[in-house]
């Protein structure tokens, strides 16, 4: 039993089954024992790897996403690079390698991380150093300003609320405790109130799940709000599918492998499917366009990831060559990263249309 499955049992036991969305939020990120709060979990030795880790080209390209970005958007005196959830640093390293061949841009940035781990803040220090200007625990605490935001597999690391269609009407799922004792899933008594589902509950039949992610919604609709105010654009990268609907996905990994959400939390990763359609429609509800979502494989060969190949190769070693063209293979196969993580891009409006995308909507 972890300290967290203690704590955990304590809380039902005083107040009654949790939200899937408290019982997420406490596994990532309780104070004391969360997996997030406790833990580096990126990397072969840990529990998953994601495109950062996987090849240096991933960080290169959107640093030269966020350059044409920067000039699209006025090319302003000072801009915020903000990244969301920035894991080891990774990304941001490459990024900024990258947007230094454009030295206007490099000098204009201002690098702000949002970051609630305290374990991965330190790994982003060592890495990044005094190029951080700030780190933050929402990006309500970034400040005002022109600004770029990056996040990878940051929104599939919120928690979600998840909702099951009975007979008796929609009720929201919840955790309990079971006879045996154990951890188990639960229906509330009462029923959900309509206005708290997600749009696909109106096509889910009797015994489906639903899910709702409010954080994700609030903070696309802060950052919307934001880059219609003052300028700028966004990229999000994560998995799920391209429209909204039913279906379950709240899932846990351990060691490279799928492991049961409800076994030893704490030592889990939780994640669950960005919903992209309802964040791209909240973010044109505040006032930006948004482009896509597209799969991450075709987005990085438009934006000329296979140029930078080419150019990585020309100066590689036998073994380097090999690894970069795994880990270009593994970044836009068509089986799997490839298709499985989508891009969507949000953009003031007035941008144009940012590079990697052919057609965008409105607000
Ligand atoms: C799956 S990791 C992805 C890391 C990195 N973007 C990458 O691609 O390697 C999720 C990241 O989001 C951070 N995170 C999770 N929940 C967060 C929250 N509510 N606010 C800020 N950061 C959070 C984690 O600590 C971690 O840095």
């Amino acid at each position: 039993v972890t300290p967290l499955q203690r704590k955990v049992e304590d809380r039902i036991r005083r107040s009654g089954p949790l939200a899937v969305a408290d019982y997420m939020a406490l596994t990532l990120s309780d104070p004391d024992h969360g997996y997030y709060t406790t833990r580096d979990p990126l990397g072969a030795t840990g529990d998953f790897v994601t495109a950062p880790e996987i090849s240096q080209m991933f960080g290169e390209m959107i640093g030269l996403w966020c350059a044409v970005a920067w000039q699209q958007s006025g090319a302003p005196r000072t801009i915020r690079l903000v990244e969301l959830g920035p894991g080891r640093g990774t990304l941001m390293a490459d990024a900024l390698r990258a947007a230094a061949t454009l030295p206007p841009f490099r000098d204009a940035i201002e690098l702000h991380l949002v970051e609630t781990s305290p374990v991965l803040r330190a790994r982003q220090h060592e890495t990044l150093g005094d190029a951080v200007a700030g780190w933050h625990e929402t990006l309500d605490d970034v400040p005002a300003g022109p600004m770029l935001a990056i996040a990878n597999e940051f929104f599939d690391a919120l928690p979600i609320r998840q909702y099951q269609r009975t007979g008796e009407g929609w009720r929201e799922r919840l955790v309990g405790l079971g006879e045996d004792g154990r951890l188990c899933f639960t229906l509330a008594p009462m029923p959900a109130a309509p206005d708290t589902l997600p749009r696909a509950a109106s096509v889910a039949a009797n015994g489906q799940i639903v899910e709702r992610c409010p954080q994700a919604e609030a903070i696309l609709r802060t950052l919307a709000r934001r880059l219609a105010r003052d300028g700028g654009a966004a990229l999000i990268v994560d998995y799920g599918p391209a429209e909204s609907g039913p279906g379950e996905t709240l899932q846990a990994v351990r060691g490279h492998a799928f492991h049961d959400p409800l076994e030893a939390p704490g030592t889990a990763d939780l994640t669950a499917h960005v919903d992209f359609a309802t964040l791209a429609a909240c973010a044109r509800d505040e006032g930006a366009a948004t482009f896509g979502p597209i799969p991450q494989g075709a987005f990085l060969r438009r934006i000329g990831i296979a140029r930078r190949l080419s150019r990585l190769l020309a100066g590689a070693d036998e073994n380097a060559a090999d690894s970069l063209r795994r880990g270009y293979d593994r970044l836009i196969d068509g089986d799997g990263m490839g298709t499985l993580f989508k891009v969507l891009g949000v953009a003031a409006p007035g941008v144009g249309i940012p590079a990697g995308f052919e057609t965008g909507r409105s607000p």
